[in-house]
């Protein structure tokens, strides 16, 4: 497995490195045979079992498949977790290589991030619901590293997971939008056997949180029990959802949404329906959903 971004050491590039590794990436792009197909896996790294399920079905899917690792400063706002976002690199270079990975890139700030950078990425109409409401930067700098990304690597396919509902279908129109020949592929979200849906923000959670945020998989269930016994009018799926949520969670929204545009469902549910939900378990932020099928 080749890595771009660590020294000989096995540390991160320091800031007085000569190659930038925009640089050494473009190389290795052009030393790729015309027509295989690249995979592309886009992470901030604390790898889990999400990102491994990344990571094997683009190794199915593809005859080259590169990780990037990149807690990406332009999608936190001041005051957000960015300094706290879990940050594990030698056991994520391990896992990468047991997983097959052939190409680890880690992104630095320096070198995608000069000093008069200036450019910005926008999706208003599908950011500004769901996440965008209270992380209104938040899709924004998602949008610009991931085109960065794309235009780096110049995928054949990229892999995102369904945890983050908004991002994929964000990053989807954005790529319709501007004629980006990458496929997306979405895969499926991946749980711990208690149901709390895995992310690397979840080493952060105490005992007591972690018991709290399991509420949270728990509500989306509860719809999709009440959903398969036939209720469809979303208040009174919304309410039960909200009994069996923690009260000690800060929820900051629980909503039906049509699932191809995020566009909030009223009334009766009807067409492809999602369930989104994210609240904060102490100073920890989670997501989750899951998508209702018709059971008729
Ligand atoms: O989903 C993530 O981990 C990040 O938002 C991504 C897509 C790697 C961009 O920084």
């Amino acid at each position: 497995m080749q890595i771009i971004g660590v020294d000989q050491q096995g540390t991160e590039k320091s800031l007085r490195s000569s190659q930038s590794i925009v640089a050494e990436l473009q190389q290795w792009r052009k030393s790729q045979q015309s027509g295989r197909v690249i995979g592309l896996v886009p992470t901030m790294g604390a790898l889990h079992e999400g990102h491994l399920s990344l990571i094997r079905q683009a190794r199915r899917e593809c005859g080259v498949v590169a990780l990037t690792i990149f807690v990406n400063p332009t999608q936190f706002a001041p005051g957000e977790d960015l300094d706290s976002y879990p940050r594990t690199l030698d056991s994520d270079l391990q896992l990468a290589e047991q997983e097959g990975a052939d190409l680890v890139w880690l992104g630095n700030s320096r070198d995608l991030y000069p000093t008069g950078f200036a450019t910005t990425v926008a999706v208003p109409e599908l950011a500004d619901r769901l996440c965008g409401k209270s992380r209104p930067h938040h899709f924004g700098g998602v949008c610009l590293i991931v085109l960065k990304l794309f235009q780096l690597f110049q995928p054949t396919k990229a892999f995102f997971g369904e945890k983050d509902l908004q991002q994929v279908t964000i990053i989807e129109r954005m790529v319709t939008d501007l004629h980006v020949d990458t496929e997306i592929v979405r895969c499926p979200m991946v749980r711990e056997s208690d149901g709390l849906a895995m992310s690397s923000r979840n080493v952060r959670l105490t005992a007591e949180e972690r018991q709290r945020a399991l509420s949270l998989s728990k509500a989306l269930f509860a719809i999709e029990e009440s959903w398969r016994g036939g209720d469809r009018m979303v208040h009174s799926l919304i309410e039960g959802a909200m009994s069996v949520l923690d009260p000690d969670l800060e929820l900051e929204y629980l909503e039906m949404v049509d699932r191809n545009d995020l566009s909030p469902v009223v009334g009766e549910a009807k067409g492809d329906v999602a369930v989104c939900i994210a609240a904060r378990a102490g100073e920890v932020r989670l997501i989750d959903n899951i998508t209702l099928e018709f059971f008729s």
